[in-house]
């Protein structure tokens, strides 16, 4: 064996570690009492927030990429699942002669495709494809088919396709002909006369013979900026509500792998859709409890489209990279250090796939793809959630590479996961951090999946961090309503109103913490894998989750500079069931208050901003509240949980606003500044 598998680690798997639960303890309770004295100095800046400072991360978990955000609507559109026909029935008369036969090539880069042999057509031969539990159509939107074709023998002249619904009526139908003895490319438009969520497509064969198939698709046409075989317009558009600051990708556990073979390798993900090699999604098996054996990466997002995406929503490109180590939550595979370096080749490669000059090798690629210019990469993370001397063994070489030649690149430092859940957590992360200390990576991610009682209980959890060091990255982070990615946890008010606390010590700490993201990002109603999720959609309809809501109001009220704001002389960390920050917007001459009441009574906040001439008369509020902290956003009522906008008058010094119990506000007010 020439890898060494790292047996301790091995034994630990995702689902057993995941899914525990931690004690909690209920939201104390206070009285309603005096106004609270809350204090503002715009006079003394703490620190710039950083561009960054909210973000994105997405990971092809729960259906998020094939069966979400990729608008193709066939699965396993080349055969090439481990089962050549998973997702496909094969239609035919009982007894007759005809068969489905897949065929191996020698490409590795597109190892399969189909052959369907007819003897006797019967009443018809076809193939019904399913979808991703179902096919997601709409009424009047055109949809582009195309299947690459070849006539292997006798005269199979012209393929039907149709559109079903789960009854069977037909929603739209076409033909196509000109098979001849060549593979080529047929394409055709079907327009649905009805909408259905649980479309399934059949496609039949006419004539006697065999014919070779391979990638049969099938795109809607609205998609994101109307881009042919694009993503799902409204699953970016709430990306691009978001107004991040940075996109993340592709992972995560994903990035690593079950074990190495599995890794996430971004040369597959780039260059022509039918050569890009379809691979085994790692949450296809990770949970018992939620399997799903039709989960692969057909990379129709790849590499190219997250840079792509990144641009288009005006977001800091953060790429992950695989650093010889698979997930240490499963086989914890590691690459034997002499055998490291073509890994570290795949991170200098792809940076010069982002930011190469057209002649080179890579950069040319990117050019061929459709974008000469360059993608303006900054930073890479190396590793996902690594821990133990194996790690810091494979990323000093790593990023030795990287900084000779591209010493501007920063990087991006593991810290394991959240201490609390993996083996010797807390150890692992101390150990992390001293040798960060002599290594002095750019930034360093930590991961906190946690209760929301800790979220609150957590406010300062920066405070501390040594303000010369590395900058933090808060890459994955999500309360949990019951237990680690435990399937009955819920994006309830609780987790969301808690994550809007830690939040406000999370900006308090802009000088340290520099970038932030929650996770994971998306899940299909009937694909997920990991709940609790910021954005749930299914085969036709999205929501965001009191939670995304959460983080739309932080990230498109951030401001340019934190302030201090205290309450009897303290930053505002839960006092009285307060939290909040305080943050000034230079371009704007705004002042941005972001505040939590996390009591179950409403309190006055009185807040009193010195250091300026004087308030504007009028500000803005966006209040999110529920007084039920169990509840929680579906498709039926998408907005239960959304914020509500509404306006108060200062007195020209200050403000005072009632906070509803249980409530997250934003308070937005211009002012002139001191002469
Ligand atoms: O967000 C889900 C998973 O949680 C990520 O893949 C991993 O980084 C973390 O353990």
């Amino acid at each position: 064996m020439n890898k060494i598998v790292n047996i301790l680690l091995a034994i630990g798997s995702v689902a057993l570690v995941y899914g525990c639960s931690a004690p909690r303890a209920e939201i104390p309770v206070s009285s309603p009492g005096q106004p609270l004295a809350l204090r503002v100095d715009a006079s003394q800046v703490i620190a710039p927030i950083a561009p960054t400072m909210y973000g994105i991360f997405f990971e092809d978990i729960n259906f998020a990429i094939d069966g979400g955000l990729y608008a193709e609507l066939v699965k396993n559109r080349s055969f090439e699942f481990d089962k050549p026909l998973r997702g496909w029935k094969f239609l035919k008369d009982e007894g007759l002669g005809a068969r489905a036969l897949p065929i191996s090539t020698s490409n590795p880069r597109n190892s399969r495709f189909m052959r369907i042999q007819i003897n006797d057509p019967g009443t018809g031969v076809g193939l019904m494809n399913e979808g991703f539990r179902g096919m997601g159509i709409k009424k009047g939107i055109p949809h582009d088919f195309s299947i690459q074709v070849k006539g292997f023998e006798g005269n199979v002249s012209a393929i039907r396709i149709e559109l079903a619904d789960s009854l069977g009526a037909i929603l739209a139908e076409s033909r196509i002909t000109g098979i001849n003895e060549n593979w080529q490319t047929l394409e055709t438009t079907l327009t649905p006369s009805k909408t259905e969520a649980k479309a399934v497509m059949n496609i039949w064969f006419e004539g006697v013979g065999s014919v070779d198939i391979d990638m049969v698709s099938l795109f809607p046409t609205d998609t994101w900026k109307g881009r042919k075989k694009g993503l799902r317009a409204d699953l970016v558009e709430l990306l691009a509500d978001l107004n991040p600051g940075f996109l993340r990708f592709p992972g995560g556990c994903i990035v690593e792998g079950f074990d190495l073979s599995q890794r996430y390798q971004w040369k597959n993900t780039v260059g022509d859709i039918d050569d890009r090699v379809v691979t085994i999604n790692r949450w296809n098996f990770e949970f018992d409890h939620r399997p799903a054996p039709d989960y692969y990466q057909s990379f129709g997002v790849g590499f190219y489209e997250y840079f792509l995406l990144a641009e288009d929503l005006d977001a800091e490109p953060m790429p992950i990279i695989n650093c010889g180590m698979a997930c240490q939550f499963n086989t914890g595979e590691l690459v034997p250090l002499d055998e490291l370096e073509p890994y570290i080749q795949d991170a200098l490669d792809l940076i010069e796939f982002a930011n190469g000059s057209i002649d080179t090798k890579w950069g040319k690629l990117r050019a061929d793809m459709g974008h000469p210019e360059p993608f303006n990469l900054k930073m890479l993370g190396i590793g996902n959630e690594q821990w133990g001397p194996q790690y810091i063994e494979r990323y000093v070489p790593m990023v030795e590479a990287v900084k000779k030649s591209y010493p501007e690149m920063q990087i991006i430092a593991a810290t394991g996961s959240d201490g609390s859940i993996f083996p010797n957590g807390e150890e692992e992360i101390k150990y992390l951090w001293e040798q960060y200390q002599k290594l002095q990576p750019e930034i360093v991610d930590e991961h906190f999946y946690r209760n929301p009682d800790w979220f609150r209980e957590n406010a300062s959890w920066y405070d501390d961090y040594d303000r010369d060091g590395p900058k933090l990255f808060v890459g994955e982070y999500a309360s949990q309503s019951v237990g680690v990615a435990s399937p009955d946890n819920k994006n309830n008010w609780e987790t969301a109103l808690s994550e809007a606390a830690f939040m406000t010590g999370l900006e308090r700490n802009a000088e340290v913490v520099q970038m932030t993201s929650y996770a994971p990002l998306f899940a299909h109603a009937e694909g997920w894998q990991w709940t609790p999720d910021l954005i749930w959609f299914n085969n036709l309809d999205a929501y965001g989750t009191a939670n995304y809501y959460v983080q739309k109001m932080f990230s498109n009220n951030a401001g340019t500079h934190v302030l201090p704001l205290t309450y009897e002389g303290e930053p505002v960390t839960g006092q009285k069931n307060l939290y909040a920050s305080a943050a000034k917007d230079e371009e704007t001459n705004e002042l941005i208050l972001k505040v939590v009441n996390a009591a179950d009574v409403a309190q006055e906040g009185s807040f009193s901003i010195e250091g300026i001439e004087s308030l504007k008369k009028n500000g803005q509020l966006q209040i999110l509240s529920s007084q039920d902290l169990s509840a929680f956003n579906t498709f039926d009522q998408t907005s239960k949980i959304s914020p509500r906008e509404s306006t108060f008058e200062t007195d020209g010094n200050g403000l005072s606003i009632t906070l509803e119990p249980y409530s997250f506000y934003i308070i937005r007010v211009g002012f002139e500044q001191l002469p």
